[in-house]
């Protein structure tokens, strides 16, 4: 094992050990306010000194420390570090998530009006990005993994088209993996974006452990993507928030992107938070590959555990299909695990629920899917109480639970079609004051074509956004909301549940449709 070198957390840890006086932020000073008569009982005593640690290491910018904005000691070697090890040109530690990290990228590439390659499946941040850099998103449908329906990311092929189409863009920005831990290789996407000699970014939020273990995909930057933000704090041992940015090359322009992250984040950046994405970095370097054996054994024998068990509760099949609509090359990180009720008695929400009951929480859950991520502590004792639970789960007889179909089946070769036929759409404009005076109305969907969307129009499943505000309508988008809506789709956040109706932006004289 190598040796475990962490510059910033040992600059708190030094910084602590001195017992300083402080007569500076934050105003607990070191968890020296926390000691307080009231906390003279025994119960509360020993809570708050769990914290009370935690607020020794919370300090602010001072000369034993480091600035986030201006890095010149230690969270600039811990930087310097990180860069070495996921094998970026330059890292950012984050303290807002890749919520800050995504929303700084976009800020750094498009000024107002500007025009950006978008896959249309994106989290918020990438659209409250486009909003506050007032860009123009070309959005890109995913493509449809056919056996479990999730998204995925848009064919290479489309991206190639909006290249095409839109020569102005800026760049090209994308997710991977998704929340299900699907990804797929990068590399042919880097080459179809650098002959358009653009940039390339990838939002890769749930795959900051990828790269370390050769059980795990290949990471975006190992496929020569030119930024990725990646949320430490998902699937390495960070806090909550700690994430990173990394840029490799010559695409993207450092010192717009340093300034758009000071903009973006605290001038008070959290030091415990910093100093755990560090530590996460110092991990990986000495314990190398080995950091992950025992999570993933632990997932390996969960999988072998469930399949030889055959319980309705199942993990997600996804297709062998080898035709031109199947999703090439899906890879799949083992350390996600999704189950689904394959009774069909539970919808995902209800696994989600039944697990709870019996101890196991799970990260997220859909209609059809629960999604569990394994951390590199996860042991056989954890699976243990998984399997107890899905025993259980299983040989429940829960007669309140009606029966619960999947909600729409996205692999309708009907739905397929419209779906394509939306492949690459109009520039789309996120500029706020666009749409702040203009008068929306409610008409009928069926009448909506090439009207301008005042809406958004989301199905669930698989919740991804059919059309933005200031979208324009195209046919084959009201085929395909017409088509989930017979099917049984809900639409979050609609005023008209059914989406008969559809609001849209009234014309003023003399526009043009
Ligand atoms: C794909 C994706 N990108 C970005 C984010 C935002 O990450 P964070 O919570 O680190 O801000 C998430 C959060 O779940 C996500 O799923």
């Amino acid at each position: 094992m190598k040796p475990f070198f962490a510059p910033l957390f040992e600059a708190l840890i030094n910084h602590a050990r001195q017992e300083p006086v402080g007569f500076h932020v934050p105003g607990h000073h070191g968890g020296q306010a926390l000691k307080q008569e009231l906390w003279s009982d025994r119960a509360n005593h020993h809570l708050i000194e769990y914290f009370y640690k935690i607020m020794q290491l919370d300090v602010t910018e001072l000369s034993s420390t480091d600035d986030l904005h201006h890095p010149e000691a230690s969270i600039k070697e811990a930087q310097q570090l990180a860069a070495k090890t996921f094998g970026a040109d330059e890292t950012y530690f984050l303290v807002g998530g890749s919520t800050s990290g995504n929303i700084a990228l976009l800020l750094t590439l498009c000024e107002p009006d500007d025009v950006i390659i978008v896959q249309r499946n994106v989290h918020k941040s990438i659209i409250n990005g486009l909003k506050l850099a007032g860009a123009k998103a070309v959005f890109l449908s995913p493509q449809i993994e056919m056996h479990s329906g999730l998204a995925t990311i848009p064919a290479v092929q489309q991206v190639e088209e909006a290249l095409a189409l839109y020569p102005e863009a800026k760049a090209v920005f994308l997710s991977n993996p998704n929340y299900y831990g699907m990804s797929v290789k990068l590399e042919p996407y880097v080459d179809v974006v650098h002959r358009h000699n653009k940039p390339i970014i990838i939002d890769e939020a749930h795959g900051a452990h990828y790269r370390f273990h050769s059980s795990l995909p290949p990471s975006a930057l190992s496929e020569g993507v030119d930024a990725v933000v990646q949320s430490a704090h998902k699937t390495l041992p960070t806090l909550t928030m700690g994430a990173l940015l990394h840029v490799q090359g010559s695409r993207i322009q450092r010192d717009m992107l340093r300034q758009s992250l000071a903009m973006i984040q605290s001038s008070s950046p959290s030091f415990p938070i910093l100093a755990s994405i560090d530590i996460s970095r110092a991990m990986i370097d000495a314990l190398g590959a080995a950091m992950f054996d025992k999570s993933l054994k632990s997932a390996a024998g969960f999988r072998r555990w469930i399949h030889q068990q055959g319980t309705a509760v199942r993990e997600m099949e996804i297709s062998n299909n080898t035709t031109a609509d199947a999703v090439s090359d899906l890879l799949l990180d083992p350390l996600r695990v999704v189950l689904y009720d394959s009774s069909g008695k539970l919808n995902g929400y209800e696994l989600q629920k039944h697990l709870e009951q019996h101890g196991c929480f799970a990260e997220m859950a859909d209609s059809r899917y629960v999604v569990l991520v394994f951390g590199i502590q996860t042991s056989s004792q954890d699976t243990k109480r998984l399997q107890q639970a899905i025993e259980a789960i299983s040989g429940d007889r829960i007669e309140h639970i009606t029966l619960q179909k999947r909600d729409t089946d996205i692999s309708d070769p009907t739905n397929l079609t419209e779906h394509k036929a939306m492949a690459v759409s109009e520039p789309v404009s996120f500029a706020r004051a666009r749409f702040n005076n203009k008068k929306s109305e409610r008409i009928l969907l069926s009448n909506a074509e090439h009207h301008i969307s005042a809406e958004m129009v989301t199905p669930y499943p698989p919740g991804i956004a059919i059309l933005h505000p200031g979208e324009r309508i195209t046919a084959a988008m009201i085929a395909h909301i017409q088509n989930l809506s017979a099917m049984g789709a809900k639409f979050q956040g609609a005023a008209d549940p059914l989406m008969e109706t559809i609001s849209i932006y009234r014309k003023s004289e003399g526009e043009p449709t």
